[in-house]
């Protein structure tokens, strides 16, 4: 390993970064990326992709590793990540308009458990501004991060609603978030699984899925026309969830002709962090903690969706066997978000590494 790889930098960064508020630490890291992109500078956290092609939803995924959803929310860094080694990256969650998200503080660590509890409620600049990001992101053209004659890295966006947005007109918020992502998005992700805002998760019980993937399904075929491009739709599901809320999740999934599911977003869970410090503040709780009921959910899915439905598995990645575990509890791809901020962008290689090995063992 190089002297200054981007783990052993990372390893220096760290103790810097958790010396300020996790918010602070957040912003002063995407700042960074932001300015530094597709400069000589990003090779502080540059690393090759692990090439290792997937097929899935139609899509061919460059390596079975992903950036999860909320950490680039207004698409700034899209060229940051893609020069980490994601296979995929994705972006949001973006809402219809710019909101302010909950009161501060709202992000918080808890290091004995390599975990975060957040309860930041869909902070972003909005629709226009997220698709001006998104538009100029160079991943694409042939950019320092961009493979040659390998399948370029993927970008997923992510909708969601206004925390103002009524729960009864949730639909106009997404399909409007839909009509904007839609020309731009290798695939895009229906959350409905954030517990920041108020009732978003009863979108999840049976009636109201049904309703809003009816209608998302629907707006899909006239985008499809429009575009020329079926783009793939994927839904987000919470880990709080008995197998029989998954068993009828997954049929409404299947019944609306859904390309895939992402299992899971952040626990209210505490039992894992109970007596830790912050383990009592509201919001969602990721990374260690959140493993075994992401696993236990993706197995779920797999026993009710059966082989061949793209299950994306996100919860707890800390490790190159964590990423192995996740595929081997029925995931088909992984994603990470609070693994990358306790180990670093070196997670990223050593995850898709480790399922390239365990793949040519197979
Ligand atoms: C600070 C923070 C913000 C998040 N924001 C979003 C979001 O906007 N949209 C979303 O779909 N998931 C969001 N998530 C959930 C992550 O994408 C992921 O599903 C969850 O954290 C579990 O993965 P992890 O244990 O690797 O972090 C967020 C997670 C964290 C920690």
């Amino acid at each position: 390993m190089p002297l200054l790889s981007p783990s052993s930098l990372y390893g220096l960064a760290r103790p810097f970064l958790f010396g300020f508020d996790p918010e602070h630490a957040h912003e002063i890291t995407l700042d960074g990326l932001a300015r530094t992109q597709n400069t000589p500078l990003a090779c502080a956290y540059s690393s090759a992709r692990t090439d290792d092609p997937v097929q899935l939803a139609g899509l061919t995924f460059p390596n079975r590793v992903g950036l999860a959803a909320g950490l680039d929310k207004n698409a700034r860094c899209i060229d940051a990540f893609a020069a980490m080694g994601f296979g995929f990256v994705e972006v949001g969650t973006v809402t219809p308009k710019a909101q302010p998200g909950n009161p501060k503080p709202r992000m918080f660590r808890l290091p004995q458990r390599d975990a975060l509890i957040n309860r930041l409620g869909f902070n972003n600049e909005g629709l226009d501004a997220f698709l001006a990001n998104v538009q100029k992101a160079r991943f694409r053209k042939g950019g320092p991060s961009a493979g040659s004659t390998r399948s370029p890295m993927l970008l997923g966006l992510n909708i969601g609603k206004n925390a103002a947005t009524p729960i009864e007109r949730a639909v106009d918020d997404y399909l409007a978030c839909l009509d904007g992502v839609y020309a731009h998005a290798d695939y895009v992700t229906i959350n409905i699984s954030s517990p920041n805002t108020a009732n978003l998760r009863t979108l999840q019980s049976d009636e109201a899925l049904d309703a809003l993937l009816g209608a998302v399904a629907e707006r899909r075929e006239t985008l499809a026309a429009r575009h020329a491009k079926r783009a793939p739709l994927f839904v987000k599901i919470a880990p709080d969830l008995d197998e029989a809320q998954v068993a009828v999740i997954a049929a409404t999934l299947k019944r609306h002709g859904m390309d895939g599911v992402i299992a899971t977003n952040t626990t209210l869970a505490r039992d894992a962090v109970k007596g830790l410090p912050h383990a009592e503040e509201a919001g969602g709780l990721s990374g260690a903690p959140v493993r075994e009921a992401s696993n236990r959910v993706v197995s779920q899915l797999r026993a009710a969706l059966g082989a061949g439905f793209p299950i994306v598995g996100v919860g707890g990645i800390l490790s190159g066997a964590d990423a192995k575990a996740k595929i081997a509890a029925g995931a088909d791809v992984v994603q990470i978000y609070t693994g990358l901020i306790y180990r670093g962008p070196g997670l990223v290689r050593e995850a898709a590494q480790a399922l390239l090995r365990d793949r040519s063992k197979a």
